[in-house]
């Protein structure tokens, strides 16, 4: 092939290639014309197509190409342009079950460890639009795949996007950060559940890993690189979990007078936690995993804030620690490598405003309309709550918790 002949067939490839981008984008942006007829087979899983030949776009760098104001460039060390892992290409590490250690220890944890170094997987949902344009909050929830009612009282109440956070700030927006599910027999129907669902809303993002509770901290590494390829200029991110009772009006309050540079990291702070060593409670650690007396400060995974940059910071330090079954605690530890110290503040009530269950308090929305985050509602009860907080209410005395 002549080299005319060759540039004209590279150029005719590429407007190929961003005319079928171009359709990708309508479609996933118009969810009318999705609701009109049923969904196209090749749509049913969005996945992130692997370029087939080097002068196919991959639809991770159309943002790129077409859109200057998509992520903020900054030019100093930055990574992988779109997410590079596409093949999960991981063995278990045999070499543990020579050592007597490892095999006295419980099923699941062998199972953690015997994957341990597998740290990232493909995404079979993106959404790179979402850092489009000025984002001052990145709200991320962690979610799971049979879980859709939270969700959606999410989307209706605390989750809900704005175009702009008041006093010249950018957008509020909403994503949910999920797994495969961790059941066989649920896994293809639920699948394509979540696919309609995702067409509907567009604020899902999936990897293909299984949901458990071990893969928490996969779920928290994974978030992390993906801030920092597709949001590098997010001012904070708050990032919770789908059952607790977010005060966004609160959290925007609390944001106004701090700047995205500072070292933020807010929320329900715990020091010298010990690691459990009761077998039968949820968080037990065995001596062999965690040999320490105390955990570095941490926050309550149910809720906390973080500045855009010390996440990106966290990204890389979390690189160079070994994943730990516990997120929240996998986040202390990267948060202590960079020299960080979480702030603890008491409209961050992660393990519920009273941690006597039977008490009143956990039902007062006087108390709700004066916190940031509180654990923990079912669906129902948050849409009730969240009604209660924005209605006329008559509350004795304001609480500052600000
Ligand atoms: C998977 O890993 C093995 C060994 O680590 C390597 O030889 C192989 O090329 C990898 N395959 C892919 C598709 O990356
Ligand atoms: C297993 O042990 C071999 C030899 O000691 C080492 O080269 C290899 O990296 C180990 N595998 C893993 C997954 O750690
Ligand atoms: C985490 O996900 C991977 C990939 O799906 C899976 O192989 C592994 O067993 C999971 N780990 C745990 C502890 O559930
Ligand atoms: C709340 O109170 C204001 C003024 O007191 C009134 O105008 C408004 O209609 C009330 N809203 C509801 C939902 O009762």
């Amino acid at each position: 092939m002549s080299l005319g002949k060759r540039s004209i067939y590279k150029s005719v490839c590429l407007a190929l290639a961003l005319l079928l981008a171009v359709a990708v984008f309508q479609r996933s942006l118009t969810p009318s014309q999705f609701l009109q007829g049923p969904l196209p087979a090749t749509l049913g899983l969005q996945k992130v197509q692997i370029p087939t030949g080097e002068h196919l776009v991959n639809p991770n760098d159309f943002w790129k190409i077409s859109k200057g104001s998509v992520a903020p460039t900054h030019p100093a060390s930055r990574g992988p342009q779109a997410w590079d892992v596409t093949t999960i290409n991981c063995s278990a590490n045999i070499n543990l079950t020579q050592q007597p250690w490892f095999q006295g220890l419980e099923p699941h944890f062998q199972q953690f460890l015997l994957y341990r170094h597998c740290r990232y997987f493909p995404m079979l949902l993106n959404h790179p639009e979402k850092c489009a344009g000025d984002v001052y909050l990145l709200v991320v929830v962690k979610s799971v795949i049979t879980q859709h009612d939270r969700r959606e009282a999410i989307r209706q109440t605390w989750g809900r996007e704005r175009v702009a956070a008041g006093g010249g700030r950018g957008a509020v927006r909403t994503l949910f950060l999920l797994g495969t599910a961790s059941k066989q027999e649920e896994r293809a129907h639920y699948q394509q559940l979540l696919a309609y669902e995702d067409r509907l809303y567009g604020d899902i993002l999936q990897w293909d890993f299984l949901d458990s509770f071990f893969n928490l901290t996969l779920k928290e590494v994974h978030f992390l690189k993906w801030l920092d390829i597709y949001c590098p200029g997010v001012r904070f991110v708050f990032k919770g979990d789908d059952d607790v009772f977010v005060n966004p009006a609160n959290l925007l309050e609390f944001l106004a007078d701090r700047r995205p540079q500072e070292d933020l990291f807010v929320g329900d702070v715990l020091k010298h936690a010990r690691p459990i060593r009761k077998k039968e409670n949820k968080y037990y650690i065995p001596g062999a995993l965690y040999s320490k007396a105390s955990y570095p400060p941490y926050a309550g995974g149910g809720g906390f804030l973080v500045a855009g940059g010390l996440a990106r910071r966290l990204h890389r330090a979390c690189d160079t620690v070994e994943l730990y079954p516990i997120d929240d605690v996998f986040l202390g530890m990267c948060l202590e490598v960079l020299g960080v110290q979480p702030t603890a503040h008491a409209g961050f009530k992660t393990f519920g405003i009273s941690r006597n269950r039977n008490s009143r308090m956990n039902k007062e929305p006087c108390f709700f309309r004066s916190m940031l985050v509180v654990h923990k509602l079912l669906p129902a009860e948050l849409l009730a709550m969240w009604g209660l907080v924005h209605s006329n209410l008559t509350c004795s005395r304001k609480l500052q918790m600000l």
